[in-house]
């Protein structure tokens, strides 16, 4: 595993990061997620993404990580970093969601006891609410800190100007954000009009968040959406309509190029992303250890010639 500082702090995150959105909760197969999990371990990812509401049901991946943790990986909790958000809907009534601080005070409690750790290494605002005041937001990320009940702070999917105005009250308070956290693959490259620029200037990480786009870019839909993919599960997040003619044929070149690089389009969708100078890590999701392999087989070839990035470009 290649391991990069994350932005300017003396932490270091592995190129790839494993996230426990879906495959992780109570309606999986927890023998098939202690696999990947172990298996990411044994490959140097020593990093774990979750969320108060990753499962189904929302919290399951949470406590399935926590017993996984307890059977097979107490002895290497030095060795992880492990991260946790609250601001989706995790509860019901008014203090369920969003990013208030009673939101998120409550919300790490309950995540500390699910996983049975005694602090998180990050602790995200999973979202920008547009109504509570950043102030009361970073106010609470600080105060978590302070407490030790995280390590580090994060903000996840905000809008520039407000992650601006975080990172300065942040660092006034000697908190300094660690890391942003946002959607970035070959489909979607929003981060690329601001949050890249502001974060080299203030010093943050950046991880990368569906860098497959939860599936479309690798070589699983090329032939129709088969039984066993995100698209066809109920409990996806990808929805069938989201394969659409127009993506499948993008990705049928795009695995075009893939195979005369001589991987396979995961590996060199990830290798894209990780080319991005301003791309700490990658978290990828997985539903099989096989395809945990397949992703890491990126860091054999991750550069690209300019011929590439532009044949590349031009399909995307
Ligand atoms: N901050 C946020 O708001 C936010 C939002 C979303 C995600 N995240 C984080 O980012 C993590 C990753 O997101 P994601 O799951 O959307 O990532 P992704 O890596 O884009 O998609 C993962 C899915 O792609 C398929 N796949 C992965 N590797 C494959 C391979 N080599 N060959 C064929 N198919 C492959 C699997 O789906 P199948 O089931 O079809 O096999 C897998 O579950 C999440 O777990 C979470 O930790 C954060």
């Amino acid at each position: 595993m290649d391991y990069s500082f994350c932005g300017n702090s003396g932490l270091q995150l592995p190129k790839i990061s494993l996230g426990l959105w879906h495959n992780f909760g109570e309606v999986d197969d927890f023998a098939n997620a202690r696999k990947m999990i172990l298996h990411a371990f044994d490959n140097g990812i020593t990093h774990f993404d979750l969320a108060n509401n990753y499962g189904p049901p929302p919290g399951s991946a949470e406590s399935n990580f926590g017993k996984i943790l307890s059977s097979d990986l107490k002895a290497y909790r030095d060795h992880l970093i492990i991260s946790s958000k609250a601001g989706h809907e995790m509860w019901s009534g008014p203090y369920g969601d969003g990013a208030s601080r009673k939101s998120l005070m409550a919300s790490i409690n309950q995540s500390l006891k699910r996983t049975g750790l005694e602090y998180f290494d990050i602790f995200y605002s999973h979202r920008y609410d547009f109504q509570t005041p950043i102030e009361e937001t970073v106010q609470a990320l600080i105060d978590i800190v302070k407490q030790g009940k995280a390590l580090y702070i994060g903000l996840s999917k905000y809008p520039a100007k407000e992650a601006e105005k975080a990172y300065e009250i942040l660092a006034e308070q000697h908190v300094p954000c660690l890391v942003y956290q946002d959607k970035y693959n070959m489909f979607h490259r929003f981060p690329e009009e601001e949050h890249f620029d502001l974060n080299e200037e203030q010093g943050v990480g950046f991880v990368a968040f569906s860098p497959l786009a939860q599936g479309l870019l690798t070589d699983k839909y090329l032939n129709g959406i088969p039984d066993n993919s995100r698209a066809a599960n109920v409990h996806g997040f990808l929805k069938k309509e989201d394969v659409t003619i127009e993506i499948v044929n993008k990705v049928k070149e795009l695995n075009q190029i893939a195979k005369k690089r001589g991987q396979t389009l995961a590996e060199m969708a990830l290798a894209w992303v990780l080319n991005h100078k301003g791309v700490t890590s990658v978290i990828v999701g997985t539903s099989s250890v096989d395809q945990l392999d397949d992703n890491l087989g990126v860091l054999k070839n991750s550069s690209f010639t300019e011929k590439e990035l532009h044949d590349i470009g031009k399909i995307i």
